[in-house]
């Protein structure tokens, strides 16, 4: 497939806070669509795990930058939101682990490791279609994408949602811990100089905090269906 077929594939940005569904509702769109998916906070996960592996520290910008270069990532988008592999082999349960979570958000503040993942991100842009989500899918990686939504919900809401996840996988969890840590994580990724957890101009801002999930997926397919 040329770049140029790639570059007319249509890109539906999903961005948003943490714990407001992103991955979910991406993943239900991009099934019901036919359309490929790509979870770029895992993109970032996986240069954290990769780092961690190899023993490249969070500060060392320049190797991080070289260990973007060889990601061989790739997306499904399965039941339960979006199935990440890593040469082939899926690497969900090790992107969710904690040091890779603190490990992630330390180098997605570094520019050079943004720049050097930007390509990587725009080669999932291929027909028929691509649902992209992140923080800075419609604002810094797909500019030009035609359907933007920026998926919002209360604190409480997420932190509810998060609490009731965990719970179910039988783990022990402390829902005002989690609220704080929500809290903090909103405040660092809207207030950050690079790429900050903002809505593009041309962003739908959808708030679902009283919305269940197929009801967000339904909307969000209304609004693809008035722009392509
Ligand atoms: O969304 P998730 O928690 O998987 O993201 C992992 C880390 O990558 C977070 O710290 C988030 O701020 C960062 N990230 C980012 N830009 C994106 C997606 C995620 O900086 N487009």
């Amino acid at each position: 497939m040329t770049s140029s077929n790639n570059k007319s594939a249509p890109v539906l940005t999903i961005d948003g806070p943490s714990g407001a569904g992103k991955g979910a509702v991406s993943a239900g769109v991009a099934r019901r669509l036919g359309w490929f998916a790509l979870d770029s906070g895992a993109v970032y996960r996986a240069v954290a795990a990769s780092a961690l592996d190899q023993g490249v520290s969070a500060d060392d910008e320049d190797s991080l930058a070289d260990l973007c270069q060889d990601l061989a990532l790739s997306f499904e988008a399965a039941d339960t939101g979006i199935a990440v592999f890593l040469d082939g082999q899926p690497v969900d349960d090790r992107l969710r682990q904690e040091e890779v979570s603190v490990m992630s958000s330390k180098i997605a503040l570094l520019p050079a490791v943004r720049a050097a993942l930007l390509d990587l991100q725009r080669s999932f842009r291929r027909q028929p279609g691509l649902v992209a989500d992140g923080r800075d899918m419609g604002t810094v990686v797909f500019p030009d994408a035609p359907i933007k939504v920026f998926l919002d919900a209360s604190v409480k809401e997420r932190a509810n949602r998060r609490y009731k996840q965990l719970k179910e996988k039988g783990k022990d969890v402390n829902f005002l811990r989690l609220f704080r840590d929500l809290e903090a994580r909103d405040r660092r990724d809207r207030e950050r100089p690079v790429s900050p957890t903002v809505p593009a101009a041309d962003a739908v801002v959808l708030d679902s905090t009283t919305m269940t999930l197929d009801e967000v997926i339904d909307k969000v397919l209304s609004i693809v269906r008035q722009r392509v």
